[in-house]
Order: structure tokens, then sequence, then C-alpha cells
């Protein structure tokens, strides 16, 4: 399937990187404001096609995934009306409606590694752009009055994920390591945290009981996470950019 995509910033770039390493370069045609961008992409993901043209990029598509800010989308589609004929349209802008849209997606950057978990929302043709994204890590086909949750738990949970990490290095840089080696545990446990629930299918909670020997030190943590409220400030996160 032959994909364009308008905008190769943070999200459509990290789209086109995934789709490159999945072998679909050939694929591809991807456009943006500046040519300083797209050099970059090239230079990453040789043998893709590019062009500051959106019409251009459009031509020949099968599928057109709208990947630059949300208030640029309505000016992208009229531009590229003419050209979307029989044409399947994705967008993964947050928050914007339009009736050329046949697909919202929302994706997350791990894309770029095949690592994003993307939440399509359901439509006549939510499986074919389900197969696209699934092409760069895992993908969930959910109705609309999940696609807003899904965007907190994944599309902005990375971030969230992130900040917990950092925290973790900066305890850890209290304690005596390095920022780097800080990270470098904090990145390893996180992972066989994640490896570990994957290959057990155990709930978290079971997995902790695994680790916390009773009156040990592991429980003498947990209960600081309690007193400070931690599950409940995770939740408040997640809830806070509901609409
Ligand atoms: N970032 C995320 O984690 C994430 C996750 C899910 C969804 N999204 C959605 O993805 C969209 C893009 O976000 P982003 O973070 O990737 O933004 P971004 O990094 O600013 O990228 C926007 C891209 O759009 C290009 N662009 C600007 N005007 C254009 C035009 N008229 N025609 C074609 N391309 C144009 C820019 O080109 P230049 O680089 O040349 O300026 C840039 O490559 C947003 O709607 C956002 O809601 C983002």
């Amino acid at each position: 399937m032959k994909i364009a995509i308008i905008g190769a910033g943070n999200m459509g770039g990290a789209l086109v990187k995934g789709w490159t390493k999945a072998g679909m370069a050939a694929d591809i045609t991807a456009s943006a404001h500046t040519q300083k961008t797209l050099d970059r992409l090239v230079e990453a993901c040789p043998g893709i096609n590019v062009t500051l043209d959106n019409r251009k990029a459009v031509e020949g598509a099968d599928a057109v995934v709208l990947a630059v800010k949300p208030w640029l989308v309505q000016q992208v589609i009229s531009e590229i009306t003419p050209e979307l004929k029989d044409k399947l349209v994705i967008s993964v802008a947050a928050g914007i409606r339009n009736e050329r849209i046949d697909v919202y997606a929302m994706p997350n950057i791990a894309a770029e590694f095949g690592e994003s978990m993307t939440f399509v929302e359901e439509a006549e043709q939510a499986e074919k752009a389900a197969k696209l994204f699934e092409r760069v890590g895992q993908c969930k086909v959910v109705p609309q009055r999940l696609m807003g949750a899904g965007m907190m738990l994944a599309g902005c949970g990375i971030a969230y994920v992130m900040r917990f990490l950092h925290a973790m290095m900066e305890g850890g840089v209290e304690m005596g390591f390095y920022p780097d080696e800080a990270k470098q545990i904090a990145m390893q446990t996180m992972q066989g945290a994640v490896t570990l629930l994957r290959e057990t299918g155990l709930h978290p909670e079971a997995a902790i009981d695994k680790v916390t020997t009773p009156g040990g030190i592991t429980i003498k943590g947990l209960n600081e996470l309690d007193h400070a409220a931690f599950n409940s400030a995770v939740i408040r996160c997640l809830k806070a950019g509901l609409q």
C-alpha cells in the first residue's frame, strides 16, 4: 500500500522511520513545510520519497496520513482535496474532526522503534488503517468514547512514564550513582518489570508480592508511595487531559 504522510515532525517522522524499519520505505512519500526536515528524514530513511508539495505527495497514494499540527489540518485538507478521491484518509491530529477524514488514529512516538501503542477509532476502514499501525507497534481499534482515554494512556502516557523514570534517576543520584548510571539502572529495571508481566501474564500486584518480604524493605518503599498518594496522582494525571 502506498502511503503519503503530510507533516514529518515528531509524530509523522517517527511513523516514517518505523515504517522504513519495517521494510516499507519504497511505499512512502513524506511532505513537510521545509526542505531541511525532508533532508534529515531522507538521511534517516534511505529509499523514501519526499516533496514539499502536499498535492504531489498524495498523488498515487492509497492512504494519506495527516500528521500536521491540529490547527493546520483543515488548511491541508482543502489543499489536497482534489487528489483525495478513493483514498483512505487517516488523521493522527489530536482533537480535530473533518468529514473528509475516514479514520482517526492516535499513535505515539515509539512508532520509530516499532513500539507504538496506537488507538484507532472504530470506522468502516478502521481495520485497514490498523494494519498499517501494527507495522510500528501494537494497535487497538476502540469506540470513539475511548479515544480520549487511549490518548492519555499511550499518546501522553509515554511522557508520564519518562517522568517516573526521571524520578527514579533522581533518587539514584541522591543515593550515589552518576546520572547516566542511574538512567541505565532505571531503564533496565523498568524493562525487566515489563518483560516479567508480559512473560508471566501476572497482575502487577501479584508480581509485587513476589518481591515483597513481610517486614522487609520493599514494603517500606511501597507504603511511602501510598502515603504520598502515588496511585491517586497517576489516576488524576491521566484524567487531567480528558475533555
Ligand atoms: N508528538 C506526539 O507525541 C504526537 C502523538 C500523537 C499525535 N500527535 C499529533 O501529530 C500532529 C503533529 O504533531 P508533532 O508533534 O509531530 O508536530 P511537529 O513536530 O511540529 O511536526 C509537524 C510537521 O508538520 C510539517 N508542516 C507544517 N506545515 C505544513 C504544511 N502546510 N504542509 C505539510 N507539512 C507541514 C512541519 O514541517 P517542518 O518540520 O518543515 O516545519 C513538521 O514536519 C499533531 O496534530 C499532534 O496532535 C503527536
